[in-house]
């Protein structure tokens, strides 16, 4: 099967290449220097057949400073709300269906209970804001389209709050981190599994909720960050968000439902700890990574 992947520089792009590569797809993959997205002109090429008229297009092409978006306002409306839909017009006209890939700032995190696809959403601020403008625009052009939300993404191949939390453990830093936001951590090399067995079922087009299974605090994923790094107990200190203003607030309780996947048959990923492993296995295996 043929795939484009845009964003194929990011943190999870260069994972979804891997995996794509990995189960014999025939993989184009582009960042911004080979495909921006932005530019309409560019995009049109999809349509005009470059890229194959069949096939699957991965868009993991993003603006994804969440707090810069509330200045950046243009750039990341551009990015994440208009963007999105030029690629899904290229890929109705030319017969590729579209995985656009979203996220938990959709909501606002007032739930005690994991949302459904269906749940109603209520972006905190201009990131959350504009993925879901995307997923709007992504629809309106390609119904067929699968909008994958996801959230707390790391990997070792790209900047991530675990990869931060060791290289600030390795330089001695005091380290503090805020212990009343919850969500579930997505190892990036799990989620491109969901992904791609998303598009090789051939699901119908939807929203579709998936990520790691176990859900803790960004204190409590940080301390367990340490312990797989190090293989001993470590004792970091929690503060409340109130103690680490940020420009955007984030949604306190943030998980997401995997139930509408697991209903097809999708695997759900392996639990924190064992992904977290391998993340640092790999982490160790290559060192340049933290650069
Ligand atoms: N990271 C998370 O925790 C998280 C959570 C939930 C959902 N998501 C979503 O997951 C997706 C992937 O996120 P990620 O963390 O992998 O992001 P990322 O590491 O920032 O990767 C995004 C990639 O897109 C490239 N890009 C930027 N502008 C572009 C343009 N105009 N045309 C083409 N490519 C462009 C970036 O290049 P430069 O680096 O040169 O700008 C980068 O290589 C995004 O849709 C994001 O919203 C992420």
């Amino acid at each position: 099967m043929k795939a484009l992947v845009t964003g194929s520089n990011g943190l999870l792009g260069k994972d979804l290449v891997v995996e794509l590569k990995k189960r014999g797809w025939d993989v184009t993959a582009v960042d911004i220097q080979e495909l921006d997205i932005t530019d309409p002109v560019a995009v049109a090429s999809i349509a005009g057949g470059v890229y194959g008229k069949e096939g699957w297009l991965f868009n993991c092409a993003a603006y994804t400073n969440v707090d810069g978006a509330e200045t950046d306002v243009d750039r990341a409306t551009l990015l994440n709300s208009i963007a999105p839909g030029y690629l899904a017009q290229a890929c109705a006209m030319v017969g590729k269906r579209m995985i656009q890939v979203s996220t938990d700032f959709v909501f606002d995190g007032q739930t005690s209970t994991p949302y459904a696809e269906d749940a109603p959403t209520h972006p905190l601020g201009v990131y959350g804001r504009t993925k879901l403008e995307g997923e709007e625009a992504v629809f309106s052009h390609q119904p067929s389209a699968i909008v994958i939300r996801t959230a707390w993404l790391y990997g070792p191949l790209g900047k991530c709050f675990p990869k931060t939390i060791v290289k600030a453990w390795e330089s001695g830093k005091d380290l503090k981190v805020v212990d009343d936001q919850q969500g579930s951590p997505t190892y990036t090399a799990d989620l491109v599994r969901v992904m791609v067995d998303l598009a090789e079922k051939n699901v119908d087009g939807g929203i579709y909720h998936t990520t790691g299974p176990s859900v803790c605090t960004w204190h409590d994923l940080a301390e367990r960050t340490i312990r797989t790094w190090t293989g001993k107990e470590v004792r970091i200190p929690a503060i409340k968000t109130e103690e680490w203003p940020t420009p955007v607030r984030r949604p306190v309780f943030s998980v997401l439902s995997f139930d509408k996947c697991r209903a097809l048959g999708i695997q759900t990923m392996r639990p924190l700890d064992e992904a977290l492993s391998e993340f640092c296995e790999r982490l160790r295996r290559a060192p340049e990574l933290f650069r």
